[in-house]
């Protein structure tokens, strides 16, 4: 028997896979990280009802700076080892964070934030070059399919899916 919680998670993978074949067919024409973060920031935060903030923070000379984003003005700079962005840097994996009043050090760019999904952005050398950061107004709006199809898209932007 199928539940309604099923058909919701199905829904949800079915439309991470469309956004990622859709942004595989753009990035054929562009390889500049750059770019390709603007575009899946884009392209996520306009077909993903539940985000309110999307957007990337790219690694450069120790810090963490703001990329291409959608959403509510965000900081320029994070803290450095402060905050979810810097926890998933520092301990080189995704964090799924369903209330972020709870989550240590938790950098509120917008007061209306309240849960958050960030994963890493690698380069072809494995090399962490960023994150990948989506933030929802509702608590524990994410679930582990959020960090999947989330992965995948930001496996995309150097080519390393
Ligand atoms: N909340 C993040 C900062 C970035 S904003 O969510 C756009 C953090 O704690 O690292």
């Amino acid at each position: 028997m199928t539940t309604a919680k099923e058909t919701r998670h199905e829904r949800l993978v079915a439309r991470y896979g469309r956004i990622a074949a859709q942004l595989d067919e753009l990035y054929a024409k562009l390889t500049d990280p750059i770019s390709r973060m603007g575009s899946a920031a884009a392209l996520l935060h306009h077909k993903m009802p539940h985000f309110f903030w999307t957007g990337f923070y790219r690694l450069v000379d120790g810090d963490l700076i703001v990329g291409p984003y959608q959403g509510p003005l965000a900081c320029m700079l994070l803290e450095r080892h402060t905050g979810v962005c810097w926890a998933a840097i520092d301990r080189g994996e995704s964090i799924l964070v369903a209330d972020v009043h709870a989550f240590p050090g938790h950098i509120a760019c917008d007061g209306r934030s309240n849960s958050e999904v960030v994963v890493l952005v690698r380069d072809g050398d494995g090399e962490i070059r960023g994150v990948l950061d989506v933030d929802a107004d509702k608590p524990a709006a994410f679930t582990p399919a959020d960090v999947e199809g989330l992965e995948q898209i930001a496996a995309l932007i150097y080519g390393t899916g």
